[in-house]
This record gives structure tokens, C-alpha cells and sequence, in this order.
């Protein structure tokens, strides 16, 4: 089905800290992060995963960093043959999912597809290695009628909730069997998404306490469907996520 990716690049990077904002850090290939995940997406369209309408990437409101990311992303469009827009993000991450759910909808446009429905996967422009089967996996779960997919690989560690005046101490040990840490692309109904992100802005919880966009349709009562994701879609959230992905490039893994 017709899908429309929209690429969330607007973030700082504080845990990174690059002195840039991660999407336009350059791994050790001379690409940056965002080069590297707009071509994931691409290598995705091209295998026959993904019927690609469009990318709209959300990029930082600084009109340096902004300037940089258009540069990037337009360079890339030409070579690609696929249209990129870019447009500003927000403060929190759904802020900027937010701001990029509009340029989406005029991406999309009349095309809606067949009864109106029109794919949209949301990714993190700090996963530069997603193969893709993954894209394959969550349209395919998407093209059964599912409104929202999520990849998702096993949980290593043993995870415990902590809480208390405390925080030090421990308040309970979840199943590990019953875990799951959730990459991106995810996958949604567009209709479905926009309703959602609607809701949850005009209820108490607000931006801050969304960490992906399946919370959203959770919270508006979609079944939510996991998928397989990959240990290649990991996040490049800190310096050692860094030097493994640099690690990979060198010894051509990824
Ligand atoms: N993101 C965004 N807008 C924000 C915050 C995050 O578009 N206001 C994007 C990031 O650019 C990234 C993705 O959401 O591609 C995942 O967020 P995260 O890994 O937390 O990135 P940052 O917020 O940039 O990093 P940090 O939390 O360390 O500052
Ligand atoms: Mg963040």
C-alpha cells in the first residue's frame, strides 16, 4: 500500500553530545546519520518492501541546523528519485511527530488508497542501519488491515521498577518473557495516528509521556500489533552506540 515515512530529525542529541544534533553527526564513512537512515528507507523501497510516496522530515527549529538538514535532504531526493519535505519540529519528541502528521497529510494527499488508507511508518533519524526486512514486516502486518505495527526485538536484561521516596529502591521485576524493546519504523493507519496524537493532546498526560507513537493509539485503544525487528535497528543514543556503529561500518557488517 502507499506509504508515506515521516522521519523524526528534530531532536538535540543531549545524551550524545556531539555539539550537533544527532541527525547531522557523520558516522565514519563521511555520511551523516540522516544520509544514512533516508538511504535505510530507500534500500527499503528499492528491495520491494515499501510502495514509497514520499519522506517529510522533521527537522530542529534552529535555522542553522535547519539550512543544514534541507541541504541534506534535497541532495538526497535528487539522488534518490523520492520527494523529501522538510518541516520544523518540537520541544518533545510527539511535538515533532505532531508538526510532521500535517506535511504528511498533503504529502498524501488524495492518494489515499484503497478505502482511504493511506500507510505511514514514523522512524527515528538515529537508527541508521534498519534492513529491510523490518520495513517489510511492519507494511506487510500494516496491508492485513492492522491500524498499528511496531518491531520489536527480545529484552537482554532483567528489567526492575523502582519508585518509592527513593529511587533507589526497587518496587517490583517485570517478566522478561513478556518484554519487548520497540525500534521504529512504526507503522500506522494515518487516519488512525492523527486521531490518536488528537487525543492524547487534549487529554492530562501530554508530549513528555509519549516515548513512541504506538502509546498514542494504545491510549486511543488500537490493538497494537509487534512484528520482528533486528539488532541492526538500534538507536544511536550514546557515544558507545557511536563507536558500534562506526565498528559496523568498518568491518562492513551493516
Ligand atoms: N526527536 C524529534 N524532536 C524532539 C525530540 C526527538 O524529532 N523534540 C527525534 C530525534 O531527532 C530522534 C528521535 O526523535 O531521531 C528519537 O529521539 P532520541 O533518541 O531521544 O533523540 P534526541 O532527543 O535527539 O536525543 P536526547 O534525548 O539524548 O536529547
Ligand atoms: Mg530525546
Amino acid at each position: 500500500m502507499l506509504t508515506t515515512v515521516l522521519m523524526v530529525a528534530a531532536g538535540s542529541g543531549s545524551r550524545l553530545q556531539a555539539g550537533v544534533p544527532k541527525a547531522m553527526v557523520t558516522l565514519s564513512d563521511g555520511h551523516t546519520m540522516l544520509e544514512h537512515c533516508l538511504d535505510s528507507v530507500v534500500a527499503a523501497r528499492d528491495a520491494g518492501a515499501v510502495e514509497l510516496n514520499a519522506i517529510a522530515v522533521v527537522v530542529p527549529g534552529d535555522p542553522d541546523y535547519a539550512a543544514s538538514l534541507e541541504a541534506i535532504c534535497q541532495d538526497f531526493a535528487a539522488r534518490a528519485g523520492v520527494t523529501v519535505q522538510t518541516v520544523p519540529g518540537g520541544t518533545e519528541r510527539a511535538d515533532s511527530v505532531r508538526a510532521g502528521l500535517s506535511a504528511v497529510r498533503e504529502l498524501a494527499g488524495s492518494a489515499g488508497g484503497p478505502f482511504g488508507r493511506h500507510a505511514l511508518l514514523v522512524h527515528d533519524a538515529a537508527r541508521p542501519f534498519v534492513p529491510p526486512t523490518v520495513f517489510s514486516a511492519v507494511v506487510t502486518a500494516l496491508e492485513t488491515g492492522t491500524a498499528a505495527v511496531v518491531p520489536a526485538v527480545e529484552v537482554v536484561d532483567t528489567i526492575k521498577t523502582v519508585g518509592g521516596e527513593a529511587s533507589d529502591e526497587v518496587t517490583g521485576t517485570l517478566q522478561r518473557t513478556q518484554l519487548r524493546a520497540v525500534q521504529t519504523p512504526q507503522g500506522f493507519d494515518l487516519t488512525s495516528l492523527e486521531a490518536a496524537h488528537r487525543l492524547v493532546e487534549e487529554g492530562a498526560g501530554g508530549a513528555a509521556a509519549l516515548t513512541d507513537d504506538a502509546m498514542a493509539m494504545e491510549a486511543a485503544g488500537h490493538r497494537v500489533v509487534v512484528v520482528a525487528g533486528d539488532p541492526l535497528g538500534f538507536k544511536i543514543t550514546t557515544q558507545l552506540d557511536l563507536t558500534l556503529a562506526n565498528a559496523l561500518l568498518a568491518s562492513g557488517t551493516s
